[in-house]
């Protein structure tokens, strides 16, 4: 019998009963992710005024409060201020967090940041070396050949250096695009284990296709590489599906994430903490960060990288939790107090937002809309009055364009119309 196009499709997609356990709910690895921050490198590096040593250093205190794994703190050898920032922010780390800084796979580069690193706790050396067919051919013009041997012999380099005190990181760039020479990049990633790499990072260094493409890289490498190799995944968001890339590909065993706060990062960003953060919440991962910082954190971000929050950027965005079609309305006023909520999508009180659902009143709105503004603001007011008083603040609006209601307006209106004995029956 011949296939249907779309079961042809669906056969490239894990089943609903690989994702769930009957009777227990959504499958989750039995790890927390390692949380790899790249804001301060990364997203550093792409802004309009890269940040100076104490706005870095306020940024790492932030770090450290939201209780990240590991900072990336800059690329030492790009600059003096780069690695004087590494330097000093090396010598505030506490014992448990990682501390990278990133270098090409060049001895003077990984000395550098080998000799800025060095103070902290947990040091970390992190060498990037394309892997692409596209790029090895048009941007470094050698053979896959010598790529490994370039790859070996920078990553043994910084083992040397690192001893058993220092980690080493490998990232094999543009691993997103490397679908061509696939065997290559899971040959580059085990030869940089096997010169002494602690973990490998595989890098969407541009999006281009579809995540469940990138997850699918991702799954193949895990199963390449010897057991317990620790993965790291590093996507950007240039089709703006980062987020998601990310997360998958933690469910296909990629422990270890690198985030941006805010998405900040080359071009359209690297993938947003929050996101990812409050994603795998979500799915039961218990992801060990302090999730009650995110809402004040984004708004420092915000303010120093002079980067503003959409509206509607997920989370954090000043509109996401407001709700101004009826449906919508009637659905968050009936389920306000259970834990889950018909139109919320996550808990305000956990990211550390001031203010939960918020319910507006225009030419889109319900009966719901008015019963809840005016009980939230004080005002006692039956559902019958709500519902009287619905077509005449609904034509109030129309006048309007259809915009929103004050309170004041709201309030107005009801004094207006309960004056009169309107609402007698
Ligand atoms: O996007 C990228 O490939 C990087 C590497 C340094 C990991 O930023
Ligand atoms: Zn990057």
């Amino acid at each position: 019998m011949e296939q249907k196009p779309n079961a042809i499709i669906a056969t490239q997609y894990p089943s609903i009963q690989e994702m769930i356990i009957p009777g227990q709910g959504l499958k989750t690895p039995p790890v927390s992710p390692f949380f790899m921050d790249v804001t301060l490198r990364d997203g550093n590096q792409a802004l309009r005024k890269p940040w100076n040593l104490e706005e870095k250093e306020i940024i790492f205190k932030r770090l450290l409060k939201l209780g990240v794994q590991g900072i990336e703190v800059g690329f030492a050898s790009a600059s003096k201020q780069d690695f004087e920032a590494c330097s000093y922010l090396s010598s505030l780390a506490p014992e448990n967090v990682a501390i990278s800084s990133l270098s090409r796979a060049v001895e003077k580069e990984i000395d550098l940041s080998w000799e800025a690193i060095r103070k902290a706790p947990r040091p970390r050396i992190h060498i990037v070396y394309p892997i692409s067919d596209f790029t090895i051919r048009n941007v470094l013009g050698i053979s896959e050949k010598q790529v490994k041997e370039n790859i070996i012999r920078s990553v043994s380099y910084a083992r040397k250096l690192a001893g058993n005190y220092g980690e080493v990181q490998f990232s094999g760039e543009h691993f997103g695009d490397s679908l061509e020479n696939m065997d290559f990049a899971v040959e580059a990633f085990q030869a940089a284990l096997d010169a002494g790499a602690d973990v490998v990072n595989l890098p969407n260094t541009v999006e281009r296709y579809r995540p469940y493409l990138f997850v699918a890289m991702v799954r193949k490498v895990v199963e390449s590489l010897p057991q317990g190799s620790k993965i790291s995944v590093h996507t950007h968001n240039d089709l703006g599906m980062a987020t998601a890339t990310t997360v998958e590909s933690f469910f296909a065993g990629a422990t270890q994430l690198e985030t941006a706060l805010n998405g900040l990062g080359e071009r359209a960003g690297n993938t947003n903490t929050y996101e990812v953060a409050i994603a795998l919440h979500n799915c039961g991962v218990k992801v060990d960060l302090d999730l009650q910082t995110i809402y004040e954190t984004s708004r420092i971000v915000s303010r120093m990288s002079g980067v503003p929050i959409p509206e509607k950027a997920p989370l954090i965005g000043d509109d996401v939790v407001a709700h101004r079609s009826g449906i919508h309305q009637d659905g968050v006023s009936k389920t306000k107090d259970m834990k889950k909520g018909a139109y919320r999508a996550f808990d305000a009180n956990l990211i550390g937002r001031p203010e939960g659902d918020r319910i507006a009143f225009t030419s889109q709105s319900g009966k719901s809309a008015i019963y809840e503004i005016l009980m939230q603001s004080g005002i006692s007011v039956s559902k019958e009055e709500a519902s009287k008083l619905q077509p005449i603040l609904k034509s109030i609006s129309e006048n309007y364009g259809g915009g929103e209601l004050s309170i004041e307006e709201i309030k107005t209106e009801l004094e207006k119309v309960r004056s009169i004995g309107e609402f007698r029956s």
